[in-house]
């Protein structure tokens, strides 16, 4: 457990605390909370049924904690245990795991995956951007990996897109780049050895 240096922005003293998502049982009011920053943070807010926002909650979030919940970590900030922020991952190469299988560019880009295996998605709650928790996800993320023997761990995110100076503060520069949904996406990579 780490106690960043950002301050609150309610000016409250209590700092946002990370911590494993596996040390102790979730409240299924903090997967919510989880849910909720889910979904504000994504470029995705329409759906064309509850089957196909089911189908994307899958895709980014939920078969991470299901299947990889021993890599995620969450920010949890004031007195109530709110959550301020999560970090989900594989440790696992995702061209050579069956279960991203509907990621066409991981296997793709399976040279770069190889090297880069480990991937993660970070999101926080919008009052806590821009106070370097993000950062302090992605590192405890990355020593995790390091210290389960992983050499490099990669985030896919948008040509242009505005967090990519965000990995690029933390030791992110880009690998590799592919089309995707009819747009570019960057492949950004971190070594861990
Ligand atoms: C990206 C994110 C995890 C970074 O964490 P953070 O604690 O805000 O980042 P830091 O304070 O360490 O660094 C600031 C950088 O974060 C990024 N950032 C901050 N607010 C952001 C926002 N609303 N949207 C996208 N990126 C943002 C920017 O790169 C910013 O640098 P800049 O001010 O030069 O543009 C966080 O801002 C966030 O959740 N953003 C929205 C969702 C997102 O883009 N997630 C990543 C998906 S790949």
């Amino acid at each position: 457990m780490s106690r960043p240096g950002p301050a609150s922005p309610s000016g409250a003293d209590q700092l946002p605390v990370i911590e494993p998502f596996l040390v102790r049982p979730r409240s299924a009011a903090v997967l919510d909370q989880v849910d909720g920053i889910f979904f504000e943070a994504s470029g995705t807010k329409t759906f064309s049924s509850p089957l196909e926002r089911a189908a994307f909650h899958d895709r980014w979030l939920g078969r991470y904690l299901a299947h990889d919940a021993q890599h995620a970590f969450l920010a949890f900030a004031g007195a109530n245990d709110e959550v301020a922020g999560y970090l989900v991952g594989s440790l696992d190469d995702p061209a050579q795991s069956p279960r991203f299988d509907d990621l066409a560019y991981f296997r793709k880009l399976a040279a770069f995956t190889a090297r880069y295996p480990a991937n993660l998605h970070v999101n926080l709650a919008p009052e806590w951007r821009g106070r370097g928790l993000g950062q302090l996800l992605v590192d405890a993320f990355c020593r995790h990996a390091a210290r389960a023997g992983t050499r490099g761990v990669h985030v896919f995110t948008g040509r242009g897109m505005r967090n990519v100076r965000f990995y690029q503060a933390a030791g992110f520069r880009e690998v590799a780049a592919t089309e995707w949904n009819g747009r570019e996406i960057v492949m950004l990579a971190r070594d861990l050895t």
